[in-house]
């Protein structure tokens, strides 16, 4: 099978690498780090199955003009893209669908959004209605500090349009969770659970970002806890969509929160979280190009497979991220941390260093020099039998890699950890 992948982050390769298993893989545009990418656009080349990556073109349209053209897409369209493409849009459909959710107002007036921020417990959260990149989230205890949000998300100053209507949400705690599951309209699967580490800073201190790392399994997440987010979440969503007229053939991505009065959905995204791709597909036995073909088809038939091993992932970011991040720093050491055994190292925010050609070709084996290009820059990936042993690898693999101002959180999966191995 010819597969296109369409997106340029450490998701992508990702899905590039373990769609690879089987399957011929171009990437679109991709980035110098990824074998295979290629600048034309998706609607230009000739594949048998499309992937769509990120939120930005699915919420786009993207899906529904390859579907147009008669061709095989994974992916939603906009109109199933909107559970991500606007928080008060998906907020309305769990009501609709009975899905466990905090409570919440929508707004577009700042004095009717502090009212209710007034009347909101002692801890706030404000989200911009659009898309902002996974930072559009203020959670803090500060109400001086929320209700200046308030005013600089609708005024447009902070997010642009994105955040010109905003989300207010009843503050919960717990463990989080995300659960990825492969729909085809009518049925859905899920993936290995995975969690994610959304603040900057270790101990989970500091603003929100795309995601810090991940690791998959969940030792607080069983097959019970799984099942129930299928059953009360996930499944109800899809026939809430269906009941909309919405066929929606993608990835459905369910951010959960495990709180003291049971699970509650933070969050639906439309894609496959990055970097919780990074963890979830390479422990993937099923095929995975199988799988998403079926799904694209409409007919999802068998469970994907899972062994028992272990993926930790840890984004090594730029110095400024999620703020304004700095680049252009020779990037040292990715082919010495993938050469560590069960290390794998996935390419995002890079660029090809200046006279190493225009970034277009697939690099091989020969790897070119990379610099760094955005804010999270690489994904190391271990595996291993085990969260400890593929977080250990994970971080010798870290050992090697290095620019000026590199930027890791030493505490992924850290806790998991230590869960483990007290039983
Ligand atoms: P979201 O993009 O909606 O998943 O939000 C990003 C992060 O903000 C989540 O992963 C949580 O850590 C936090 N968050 C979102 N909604 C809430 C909420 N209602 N209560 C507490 N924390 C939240
Ligand atoms: N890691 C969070 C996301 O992909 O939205």
């Amino acid at each position: 099978m010819r597969v296109c992948v369409v997106g340029s982050g450490g998701r992508e390769h990702a899905l590039a690498h373990v769609l690879g298993r089987s399957s011929d893989v171009v990437v679109t545009p991709g980035n110098p780090g990824i074998p295979g990418s290629t600048p034309a656009p998706a609607t230009e080349i000739d594949a048998d199955l499309y992937v769509i990556g990120p939120e930005v073109p699915l919420v786009g349209g993207l899906a529904d003009e390859l579907r147009a053209a008669g061709r095989l897409v994974f992916g939603p369209g906009a109109d199933g893209a909107l559970l991500e493409g606007s928080k008060a849009w998906m907020k309305a459909l769990l009501l609709a669908a009975e899905v466990p959710t905090a409570g919440h107002g929508a707004f577009t007036e700042p004095d009717a959004a502090l009212r209710f921020l007034s009347t909101m417990g002692d801890l706030f959260v404000i989200k911009t209605d659009g898309l902002a990149a996974g930072k559009g989230v203020l959670v803090t205890q500060d109400r001086a500090e929320a209700e200046d949000a308030v005013r600089a998300y609708l005024s447009g100053e902070a997010f642009g349009d994105a955040g010109r209507r905003v989300v207010i949400e009843e503050g919960l705690t717990g463990p989080e969770l995300s659960v990825l599951a492969v729909c085809d309209g009518r049925q859905a699967m899920p993936l290995a659970p995975a969690q994610d580490f959304k603040r900057i800073g270790e101990a989970d201190v500091g603003p929100n970002t795309g995601g810090m790392g991940a690791y998959s399994p969940v030792p607080v997440a069983g097959v019970e806890a799984v099942g129930e987010v299928m059953d009360r979440a996930v499944l109800p969503t899809l026939a809430e969509l269906r009941r909309r007229g919405i066929d929606y053939r993608g990835v459905l991505y369910a951010g959960l929160m495990l709180t003291p009065r049971g699970m509650r959905v933070l969050e639906y995204n439309v894609r496959f979280g990055d970097p919780e791709a990074q963890v979830v597909l390479p422990r993937l036995r099923s095929d995975l190009a199988d799988l998403l073909a079926c799904a694209a088809a409409g007919s999802l038939e068998e469970t994907p497979e899972y062994g028992d091993d272990a993926a930790v992932t840890v984004v090594c970011a730029s110095e400024g991220y999620p703020g304004s991040p700095r680049t252009g720093d020779l990037i040292e050491g990715i082919e010495a941390a993938s050469a560590e055994e069960g290390v794998t190292v996935f390419c995002a925010g890079v660029a090809l260093a200046p006279g190493d050609g225009d970034g277009v070709e697939s690099p091989g084996q020969n790897s070119p020099d990379l610099v760094t290009a955005g804010g999270r820059v690489l994904n190391v990936t271990g595996q291993g039998s085990d969260l400890a042993t593929a977080r250990a690898r994970a971080y010798a693999g870290i050992t090697h890699i290095d620019w000026p101002g590199r930027y890791v959180r030493f505490d992924i999966a850290a806790e998991a950890v230590g869960s483990v191995s007290m039983g």
